[in-house]
């Protein structure tokens, strides 16, 4: 195994959180994951920088501010203190945690703004166009939704105002030179090639500064102009190194940390680290950051778990129920760093916590404990010399994972690390049902094979604890607590060293399992965010309000996709009483041609309603399990079209 060499410099960031709203399981994930990585390589011994903050300028947080009756800088602190917490409440090590609205960041921001600025790359003119104030994104007119941002969906606003601009179109090649330079730059690749696609197609110089209102950092030399808050924020990881700082010891922090740092992030602010930032450091004379990682989201019945679509899950309410390890493993576990969007479900977390946890590693930790209790007086034997054919496989197991979960960790395959940790515990658990230390101790001549079954379940625990150590700091403790044992780091850590006559402590239940139905648990976490509760009134309704739904039996006459969009079909449907165009999401299950000629089932009355452009006059009726596909729901193919449903 290649580790990297003791003390190296390791520096990792989250993004800068948004302080219009409190932090929810989303930006919760991203803050867990960097921990976790930032504890593996502590583990194996690197130098680690870790950062992470608030995001603090910007219209958006004016005027939540605004909304909320306040003064903006008051505002600022509280949401930004429930930032803090958020890191207080999960165990996150962070070592420094930025506020944009610090002195500190104002003059690197301003630094960073004059060496762009005298390379001259930032020029007046003026901008008119369209504004995201949720994404704080300019969108181009093409790329506008139904008159919506692409990326959330909201209104956008038409801007019309004197504006700096970066000079972007400048760096389309440099930008393409650095990507095939550093083919790793961007992770997972196929993100990285989403970002090459855009930029190849050409850049617009950038308007980086805005006029319509004064929550910013005011631009050098121009005042009546605030900075384009990404300009602004992307800077703070340089701020947080000491940038303009005018302390000669910072130059040496940058000189250690910059430019081998890791920018995770979620996938929907790709743009700005992979584009505008290495774009805005080239033209300030900086080396571009060495990688960014983009993860996919955590889902919330279908739609991205975000403040502004109100289906978000409070970390507090899993921390509750399930602790802050239970959180963290799930989050982990379950979606996969460098991969895909996953869906955030009270039912997914429970069955993982009562398997995984529970279960696997629960019973692993109490029979193995509990058996050096009581067969070896709570002291750890020695290690017979003789070893079987069982006990080498079981060696062998423990040398692979643990390489192989380093090396995981190292690609931040943090899912998958976690599962081959599962295999391994999963055969310790085997090893000690096979050898049935219960029955070789009622036999004084099995005494040799009695102990080295202790010792080497003793020892598999030990290595469990160290792998889990940065995914479930609390539980990696409290098994070092019950073994007797201390921290110790990946870089030495092989099968076969526990200390034999180490004493045991007391044996706890480390995960006790969760007897709970879903829906008792879904009355725990409220599932949305607590400023917006939902009514508790009874939702039944009566068969008068059930009958206003005309559901109504249709035959597909044609079908088409939908240009540009991963998820809709267009049909053409006969009802009976006319012929009509619905729109449906069901793209992803069905091909065009296996539709036409298909008995369905629609509701007929409808309001229209555009879709991606489209008129979509009433709805297809599927059935959707929980994180798979839609089917659609059948009738008989001899009902006609036009026959009700009820
Ligand atoms: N302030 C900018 C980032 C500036 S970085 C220089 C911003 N802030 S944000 O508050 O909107 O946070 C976005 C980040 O929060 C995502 O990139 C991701 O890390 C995390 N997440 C927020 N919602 C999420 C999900 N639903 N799923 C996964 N991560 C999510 O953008």
């Amino acid at each position: 195994m290649t580790s990297p060499p003791a003390g190296k410099p390791f520096y990792i960031t989250t993004p800068i959180y948004y302080i219009n709203a409190r932090p929810h399981v989303g930006h919760a994930y991203t803050t867990m994951v960097a921990d976790a990585v930032a504890r593996s390589r502590r583990l194996l011994g690197q130098d680690v920088f870790f950062l992470t903050g608030t995001d603090e300028h910007g219209q958006k947080v004016e005027r939540a501010a605004q909304k909320a009756g306040r003064s903006t800088p008051d505002f600022a602190d509280e949401v930004a203190e429930s930032f803090r917490q958020m890191c207080r409440d999960l165990r996150i090590t962070n070592d420094d945690f930025i506020r944009t609205t610090e002195p500190r960041h104002h003059r690197a921001t301003q630094e960073l703004w004059k060496r762009v600025a005298d390379k001259g790359d930032i020029y007046k003119g003026d901008y008119e166009g369209w504004y995201c104030t949720v994404d704080e994104i300019f969108v181009p007119e093409t790329q506008l939704v139904d008159g919506k941002c692409p990326t959330c969906g909201s209104r956008v606003e038409r801007l019309k105002e004197e504006s700096y601009y970066f000079r972007l179109s400048k760096y389309q090649q440099p930008l393409l030179d650095f990507y095939a330079r550093n083919p790793t730059f961007v992770q997972p690749d196929f993100r990285f090639n989403e970002v090459r696609t855009f930029v190849e197609a050409g850049l617009q110089d950038l308007s980086v500064s805005r006029t319509s209102f004064q929550w910013g950092i005011p631009v050098p030399g121009d005042p009546k102009h605030v900075m384009y808050v990404w300009f602004d924020a992307l800077t703070n990881y340089l701020t947080a190194l000491g940038l303009g700082s005018g302390d000669p010891q910072s130059e040496s922090r940058i000189q250690r940390f910059w430019p081998g740092v890791i920018h995770l992030i979620g996938k929907e602010i790709l743009r700005q680290h992979a584009l505008y930032w290495p774009a805005f450091l080239m033209a300030a004379g900086v080396k571009p950051p060495d990688r960014i990682v983009a993860h996919g989201w955590w889902l919330m019945g279908g739609a991205k778990m975000s403040k502004s679509l109100g289906n978000v899950a409070r970390y507090q309410d899993y921390v509750d129920v399930f602790g802050v390890d239970g959180l963290r493993y799930f989050v982990m576990r379950e979606m996969s760093l460098v991969g895909q969007d996953a869906n955030f479900s009270d039912d997914a977390i429970l069955a993982r916590f009562n398997a995984d946890l529970a279960n696997d590693l629960g019973n692993l930790v109490s029979r193995t404990t509990t058996m050096i209790h009581r067969y070896s007086g709570g002291v750890v034997p020695e290690l017979p010399t003789t070893r079987d054919e069982l006990d080498a496989q079981l060696e062998q197991q423990l040398t692979n994972t643990i390489q192989g979960v380093v090396r995981k960790f190292e690609t931040f395959e943090i899912s998958a690390a976690l599962q081959e940790t599962w295999e391994l515990v999963r055969t310790v658990n085997q090893y000690i049902v096979k050898r049935e230390p219960w029955a070789l101790a009622k036999r004084p001549d099995a005494r040799p094979l009695l102990e080295g079954t202790l010792y080497r379940a003793g020892d598999a625990l030990r290595v469990t604890a160290a792998l889990v150590d940065p995914v479930m700091p609390e539980a990696a403790e409290r098994i070092r607590s019950m073994l007797g044992t201390s921290q110790e780091s990946w870089a030495g850590l092989k099968p076969g060293t526990l200390q034999p006559g180490t004493r045991l402590g007391q044996t706890t239940p480390l995960f006790p399992r969760i007897e709970k139905t879903v829906e008792e648990l879904r009355g725990m976490t409220s599932q949305q965010d607590a400023a917006t509760p939902a009514p508790q009134e009874d939702k039944r309704i009566s068969i008068d309000e059930f009958m206003k739904v005309e559901l109504r039996v249709a035959k597909v006459l044609e079908a088409e996709a939908v240009p540009k969009s991963k998820k809709l079909l267009k049909l053409k449907v006969d009802t009976g009483a006319d012929q009509r165009t619905i729109v449906a999401g069901i793209a992803e299950a069905y091909q065009p041609e296996q539709l036409v000629g298909r008995t369905i089932v629609i509701v007929a009355n409808l309001q229209p309603a555009k879709l991606m452009g489209v008129e979509s006059n009433g709805m297809v009726l599927a059935a959707s399990p929980e994180g798979g596909l839609p089917v659609l729901v059948a009738v008989d193919p001899s009902m006609p079209p036009g026959a009700r449903v009820r």
